[in-house]
């Protein structure tokens, strides 16, 4: 048989040796510890689980869900989003339900992105903007995120002729795996760099809630005039746990709503009608749940930061998303990577997976609790003496 062109140009798989190296150490009896995962490890909180249990066991859920997400479902996303950020948004015109935000990202180009149109996507990022972008045979434009520009893309550095032949830029802030944060001045800029080129800004917000020591992430509508010109994803992911559930919702421009609806109506039937339930449950009453949350993720964060000082690294503190990112010594990220596995079954991601800029830095997840990162401290730790 032969694949499809689109599936051989996929990306290897960068992981496969640090993998072997894992079990390698699970089959030499380590006690591993894993720092890899962007996958909350605690359960979804008992409200939500309660509500979904209620809806799974009423028999009109059953049927084929409405394709962009209940009316109600998505009167509960305009609302959530009026009180977060204090912005409205039209329930039948500028939300659309998705299965995980990742769905909705991922099938966005197959609505917008002809073949040969460029998409402007960060790296290090999350893999699946670009993936997309050439699943449909579009050409992606990496935009780099430096340290040195606060992991922020240049926009100055993106070429007339690029800005001109794109599609979508994506922005992803608070930033997976960077943990950076962008402000207002980022955002304004960012808008009107779309606006100048006719370009759909896509701001993916799925870390939005996961912020510490008094932040709060914005929204790219906070941008005067941003709603002419960008959408934005959201996602109960990893703001309830829920990554299992597969539940999110995009919210901005009618004129791309519209059409994507229309696509995904092909496509897929949307979230089951008990999942979006629960998440309108999360939405809520979930929510006062969260800054309880962000102080676990934050004691992580402080134990980890403060045992990688220790032991003479220099992580950058992220005041948002559950991850730390830091720059190893000599700079390979996949040899620091496969050493931490073999000598101390301590598993991180090499910042290259996330892209060639990416490389030179690994990336922490604090997804384990604080005693589990106090071990794998420790561990770094005698690694330097
Ligand atoms: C930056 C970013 N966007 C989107 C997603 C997808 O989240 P979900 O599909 O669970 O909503 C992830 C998941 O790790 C992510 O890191």
């Amino acid at each position: 048989m032969k694949l499809a062109k689109r599936i051989a140009q996929l990306p290897a798989y960068l992981f496969a040796d640090l993998d072997k190296k894992k079990q390698a150490a699970i089959a030499r009896g380590m006690d591993v510890i894993s720092l890899s995962i962007g996958d909350p490890d605690l359960p979804t909180p008992e409200l939500i689980v309660r509500a979904a249990e209620k809806a799974v066991a009423d028999p009109a859920n059953h049927s084929y869900p409405a394709y962009a997400g209940s009316k109600a479902f998505r009167e509960a996303c305009a609302k959530w989003m009026e009180r977060r950020f204090g912005h409205r948004f039209d329930a039948d015109k500028e939300v659309l339900g998705l299965i995980g935000s990742k769905e909705g990202i991922a099938h966005l180009p197959l609505a917008l992105v002809d073949p040969g149109d460029v998409v402007l996507c960060p790296q290090p990022g999350y893999p699946v903007y670009a993936i997309a972008t050439r699943l449909v045979g579009g050409e992606v434009f990496e935009m780099p995120l430096l340290a040195k520009n606060g992991f922020l893309p240049d926009l100055d550095a993106i070429p007339t002729e690029v800005a001109d032949k794109a599609k979508l830029l994506w922005i992803n802030y608070p930033n997976n795996p960077t943990g950076a944060v962008a402000g207002l001045d980022f955002f304004e800029r960012v808008v009107d760099f779309c606006r100048a080129h006719d370009i759909v800004l896509c701001s993916d917000n799925a870390y939005s809630e996961m912020c510490f020591d008094d932040y709060r992430a914005p929204s790219v509508f906070d941008v005067p005039g941003a709603r002419e010109v960008a959408i934005e994803f959201h996602s109960m992911s990893k703001t309830y746990n829920m990554t299992g559930w597969r539940v999110g919702f995009l919210a901005g421009r009618a004129d791309v709503v519209e059409p994507f609806r229309d696509l995904k109506s092909n496509l897929d039937s949307g979230p089951f009608s008990a999942v979006q339930v629960a998440a309108m449950e999360a939405m809520a009453r979930g929510e006062a749940l969260v800054p309880d949350l962000c102080e676990i993720y934050k004691g992580r964060r402080d134990v980890l930061v403060a045992g990688l000082r220790r032991a003479g690294f220099e992580p950058f503190v992220p005041q948002a998303t559950f991850y730390v990112w830091m720059p190893v010594p000599g700079g390979d990220d996949q040899a620091f990577a496969g050493r931490l596995v073999d000598e101390l079954g301590v598993i991180v991601t090499p910042g290259s997976g996330f892209g060639s800029a990416g490389a030179g830095y690994v990336r922490f997840s604090l997804t384990v609790d604080e005693a589990r990162l106090e071990e794998a401290v420790k561990r770094i730790e005698s690694l330097s003496a």
